[in-house]
This record gives C-alpha cells, sequence and structure tokens, in this order.
C-alpha cells in the first residue's frame, strides 16, 4: 500500500474500499473479505444505510481501531451546524466507534455552510481526524476553502478515464487538498471493462483492465476507493503496486476523456432539486 499525507499531517492509504450499493445483508462479509485482501481504508455514508453492518464487522475482524481508516458523510438533509452534529454522532453509534478518519459534506446543497462550522468543531475536538466535502466545483470550493478556519483536506469527486476533471484535480494540489475519487472505474459504465485503448494498455503490462485504471488514479496523485462484491475483483483491484504505466500510456488515457459526467450533473438544477428532496430519516427527534 502506498500512503499519502494530507494537509495537516495524517496520512490515508492511496487506495480504499467503496461500499455504496452494498446492501446491508452483504456488508459484513464484503467488508471482512475487503479487510483479509488488504484494505484498510472504508468508505461510507449515512446515506448508504450500512454503516452499521460496517462496524459489526470491523469488531469482528479483530483489527483494532487505529488499522482502519473510516469514512462518513453527512447527508444534504442533515446539513447545518447542529443537525451536522447529530448526524456525526448518529453515525458514530452505527458504526460503534469514537471517532471518524474522515467525516465528509456528501453534496454541496442546503446549509452546508452550517455543516462546515460543525466539522471544523468536530476536528478541533479531535472527534475527526480529518474534514473535507464531496463533489464541490471548483467555485464552491475555493468560495469555502476561502470562508473556513480550517480548509477542506479532501474533495471526494468522480474521477475516472472518461472524466478526467483535470483543471479541478490541479486546483485542489494548488489548495492543498487531496482529490478522492469515486466512481474510480466509471461505475462499469461506457464499456469500461472493453474499451480497447485500455484493453492494449493492459495486455501490454499484462495486467487488468481494472488494475490500469486504479494505476493511473495513483500515478495521478488520486486516492480511488472502488467498490466491488467479489472478493477476487477486490484481489484484482488492489494488485497495482508492481507496475507503472509510462507516458505512452498515460498519453494515450488523457485521449479518453470526453469532458463531461455521465453519472451525475451537479451543474444541473434538477440534481439540486432531487438530492434535497432525497430523504434518509424522519425527523430527528
Ligand atoms: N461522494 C459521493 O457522492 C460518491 C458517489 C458515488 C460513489 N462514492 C463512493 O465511491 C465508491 C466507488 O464508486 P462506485 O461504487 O460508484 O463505482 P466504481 O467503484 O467506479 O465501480 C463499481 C462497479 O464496478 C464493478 N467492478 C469493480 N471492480 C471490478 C473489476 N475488477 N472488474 C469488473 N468490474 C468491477 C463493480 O461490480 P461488482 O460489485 O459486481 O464487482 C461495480 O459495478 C462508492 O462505493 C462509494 O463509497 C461516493
Amino acid at each position: 500500500m502506498e500512503y499519502i499525507e494530507l494537509n495537516n499531517g495524517v496520512c490515508l492509504p492511496m487506495l480504499g474500499y467503496g461500499t455504496l450499493h452494498i446492501l446491508p445483508k452483504d456488508t459484513k462479509r464484503c467488508i471482512l473479505d475487503a479487510l483479509q485482501c488488504g484494505y484498510r481504508l472504508i468508505d461510507t455514508a449515512a446515506s448508504y444505510f450500512n454503516e452499521k453492518q460496517i462496524g459489526e464487522a470491523i469488531r469482528e475482524s479483530g483489527f483494532s481501531r487505529n488499522e482502519i481508516y473510516i469514512t462518513s458523510k453527512v447527508w444534504v438533509q442533515d446539513a447545518g451546524y447542529e443537525n451536522t452534529l447529530k448526524a456525526f454522532q448518529t453515525s458514530l453509534d452505527n458504526l460503534q466507534i469514537d471517532y471518524l478518519d474522515l467525516y465528509l459534506i456528501h453534496q454541496p446543497y442546503n446549509d452546508y455552510y452550517g455543516s462546515w462550522r460543525a466539522l471544523e468543531k468536530l476536528y478541533q475536538d479531535g472527534k475527526v481526524k480529518g474534514i473535507g466535502v464531496c463533489n464541490f466545483s471548483k467555485e464552491r470550493f475555493v468560495d469555502l476553502y476561502l470562508n473556513s478556519k480550517i480548509h477542506p483536506m479532501i474533495n471526494q469527486i468522480e474521477v475516472h478515464p472518461f472524466y478526467q476533471q483535470e483543471e479541478t484535480v490541479t486546483l485542489m494540489k494548488h489548495y492543498h487538498c487531496q482529490t478522492q475519487a469515486w466512481g474510480p472505474l466509471n461505475e462499469g459504465q461506457r464499456e469500461i471493462f472493453d474499451n480497447p485503448v485500455l484493453k492494449a494498455i493492459s495486455q501490454k503490462h499484462q495486467k487488468s483492465i481494472s488494475q490500469v485504471i486504479l494505476r493511473w488514479h495513483l500515478q495521478k496523485g488520486v486516492i480511488t476507493i472502488p467498490k466491488t462484491s467479489h472478493q477476487e475483483r477486490m484481489k484484482e483491484n488492489i494488485d497495482i503496486f508492481d507496475f507503472i504505466l509510462d507516458q505512452d500510456d498515460l498519453n494515450e488515457i488523457r485521449r479518453l476523456d470526453i469532458g463531461h459526467s455521465e453519472i451525475i450533473d451537479h451543474q444541473c438544477y434538477t440534481t439540486a432539486k432531487w438530492l434535497n428532496k432525497y430523504k434518509i430519516h424522519g425527523p430527528f427527534d
């Protein structure tokens, strides 16, 4: 495993395990398999409804808390200072732990400034080792950066060969904010695992297409958190530390960028509308 240092000196693995769409009934088995394969960073969110099962798996695994890095996220419904503090405690209770490694604002909607103040407090109180955001566009990120006491350490955004977000990744570097890629494999879409350019590179290095993509992220300095429910694929996805993509490979992959997401459009008002409407729990109390 390779590690990267955040702007506060905390180190994180460059490759973690994503848990979106892993059903509660499968979560424990997946987490135990992932830990056995060598994953130590686990990415979840209140809106994934699998925090409880992740907590159970970690306890059952026998690993001590400080050997594992856990990320969770506050959902749009819980934006604002007080609600975010409550949501954070709910996540800790679900996971049955007393601190998080990373706590992120899940979406750039609703009162995320209030949420940010809550994250700053949680960080200052030592309840979370790193704080950050997800899906923040360049201008929203810079605005938050300029108006925060503690600056975001992570921006978790969609990045993969078809949507490389080079400008955003470069800007994050400028602000000492680490990019973490969600959907690092484009969620399997656009026939990414059959792409002829990626196939040729994979044959050249005797690696799979998935390994080529994840290696590309690694060489770009971007943390990845690929999701798979299959243990064979977990092993495959973590086996990326024994080869190097050369400049020709990187140039070829660069040409695959289509410059926009085919998964979600955060610039579109309808996205703001449905994510604000999406509720993950009833009213508190
Ligand atoms: N912050 C946010 O807004 C946000 C949004 C989306 C995701 N995320 C996080 O990022 C993580 C990763 O993103 P993602 O789950 O959306 O997509 P992803 O990791 O790009 O792709 C997951 C898909 O690829 C398949 N896959 C994985 N490894 C494979 C392999 N070696 N060969 C063939 N197929 C493979 C999986 O299938 P199987 O499971 O069937 O193997 C699954 O269908 C999530 O799990 C979540 O933790 C965050």
